[in-house]
């Protein structure tokens, strides 16, 4: 028997479990950033009408796309919309980047624009150079109905011309583009001079705003010396009512101002294009010259109330160029229309637009061998021009007809284990719910000829991305509301009513 001594086992001694606090914040999903949007599948359809309009009628007058980045040093747009405006003291989102540049999320489309024209020397392409754009853009703005943070705008700009039909095609383009989606508008318009007549003119709007200082808002107190125009277009009432009776610019245009202005009114008189004569618009940007627009949808009623926000604005903008490092005088004039504010005036008029995602064909299957073929024969189909669907997880046929029906589809294709035997498929009319055998190898002419039109692929395609589903709206769908707009006739300019 060994005398040795076991060697001592020392025993661990467990600490006390302390069991985690329990965290008594409930954790907050994400939410949505205030003022900005998501544009569900349904909102959709509308984009995709207004894009596929723009997309025609700006490649029908020669304008040719361009996209420029969101992001942009700060400074672009310091130096073109003003240090003192509202978009850029206020709205703009500006940062410092990872590499210590002073970037900008883009507030609009015209300042880029004309970086690109000057950095791509675009003056040497035959001019003048008529582009068009759609995107997103930023303001940090007070959100309301038809106000975001992030919105979309459509935009056209023609750089390298000074003639006065550049701005009334602008505004024609403008006004059958809004036309061509249902809506009416009516375009409010200006001239705010330029270098040579816009500062005695100003002059004149600093001494009276300032004989009734005690008055105006506080934003308008500072609004005097920085920025007067903007005095104008207040939306206090008690600025309103002073601004009522404040000088007009009209009477202080120099010849060729005039001369520019009475040849836009002329043109859109030419054109039947009616416009309202607007002394209150002078935009919030500082980069414009001589002609400034707005369009404002034209509503009747209860619809009126939500009439109260532009649709569009733009104008000239003649020395933005040179301003920017143009090393002569580039003269240019452009609009953008917000691509929200027109969903909503296409709604509050009841536009309706048929879904975009409505197939022409549901596939069903029943059985492991079905399903494996119906992967293929989606293929085909969709290769030859249809938009077929199918769920090939979905087991009982009454499942799937039950989706095909909800989906709104003319028909379903079934196929089972028999048909797939016979070399057959299942042509079911959901309307009239019978159903007929068919030939598989000539399902796609039984298709076309049920359907009653030539599949997708043979419609002609507009240039763009937006082709193929796009050609699917059915425009015969946009059922304009007949409005008796109270509008100005051709030659008839009478002050503003429109604010
Ligand atoms: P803007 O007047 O600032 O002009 O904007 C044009 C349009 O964009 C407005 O009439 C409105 O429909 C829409 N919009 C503006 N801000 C918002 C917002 N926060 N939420 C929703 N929609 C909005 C410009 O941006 C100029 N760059 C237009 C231009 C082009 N001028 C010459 N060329």
């Amino acid at each position: 028997m060994s005398t040795k001594k076991k060697p001592a086992v020392t025993k661990k001694v467990e600490s006390p479990v302390v069991a985690p606090k329990k965290s008594r914040r409930k954790y907050e999903p994400p939410q949505l950033l205030k003022g900005m949007k998501d544009i569900l599948p349904e909102e959709q359809s509308y984009r995709m009408a207004i894009l596929r309009k723009l997309e025609d009628i700006a490649i029908s007058y020669g304008y040719q796309r361009i996209d420029t980045p969101i992001l942009e040093q700060a400074s672009l747009f310091q130096r073109s919309i003003g240090e003192h405006t509202d978009v850029v003291e206020k709205e703009m989102y500006n940062f410092e980047d990872k590499s210590g540049d002073q970037v900008a999320l883009r507030p609009e489309f015209t300042a880029s624009i004309a970086r690109a024209y000057i950095e791509h020397g675009m003056q040497n392409r035959t001019q003048p150079v008529k582009l068009y754009t759609v995107g997103p853009l930023f303001r940090h703005d007070r959100p309301q109905a038809g106000r975001y943070r992030q919105f979309w705008q459509l935009d056209l700009e023609v750089i390298g011309e000074g003639q006065p039909v550049i701005d009334a095609e602008l505004i024609s383009i403008g006004y059958f583009l809004f036309k061509d989606l249902g809506l009416d508008a009516m375009v409010n318009i200006n001239s705010i001079g330029d270098e040579q007549c816009r500062p005695q003119y100003i002059q004149h709007l600093q001494e009276y705003f300032r004989a009734r200082r005690k008055n105006l808002c506080d934003n308008c107190k500072l609004r005097l010396s920085k920025n007067t125009l903007r005095l104008l277009d207040c939306k206090e009432p008690a600025c309103q009512e002073i601004a009522q009776d404040a000088p007009q610019i009209i009477d202080h245009l120099c010849a060729p101002c005039r001369d520019h202005f009475v040849k836009v009114l002329e043109l859109l008189d030419e054109t039947q294009i009616p416009y309202t004569l607007n002394p209150k618009i002078v935009r919030g940007l500082d980069y414009y010259s001589r002609t400034a627009w707005e369009f404002f949808p034209v509503m009747q009623g209860e619809e009126q109330m939500q009439s109260q926000a532009a649709l569009a604005g733009g104008g000239r903008y003649d020395a933005l160029l040179q301003k920017l490092g143009a090393t002569q005088p580039v003269p240019a004039s452009g609009f953008a229309a917000g691509i929200e504010r027109l969903i909503l005036a296409m709604k509050a008029k009841n536009i309706m637009l048929p879904s975009l995602y409505v197939p022409d064909v549901y596939l069903a299957q029943l059985g492991a061998s079905a399903q494996k073929r119906s992967l293929r024969l989606m293929e085909q189909l969709r290769q030859a021009g249809f938009k077929v669907w199918g769920n090939l997880v979905k087991e009982s046929l009454s499942a799937q007809l039950k989706v095909a029906n909800k989906l709104g589809v003319s028909f379903t294709l079934i196929l089972g284990q028999k048909e797939l035997l016979d070399g057959t498929i299942i042509v079911r009319d959901m309307d009239s719910n019978s159903q007929e055998i068919v030939d598989i190898k000539k399902i796609e002419k039984e298709l076309a000829k049920r359907l009653e039109k030539a599949p997708v692929s043979s419609i002609p395609k507009t240039v763009g991305a937006y082709d193929a589903i796009a050609a699917n709206i059915d425009e015969t769908a946009i059922i304009p509301e007949v409005v008796t707009p109270e509008i100005v006739q051709p030659g008839q300019k009478t002050l503003p009513i429109v604010e």
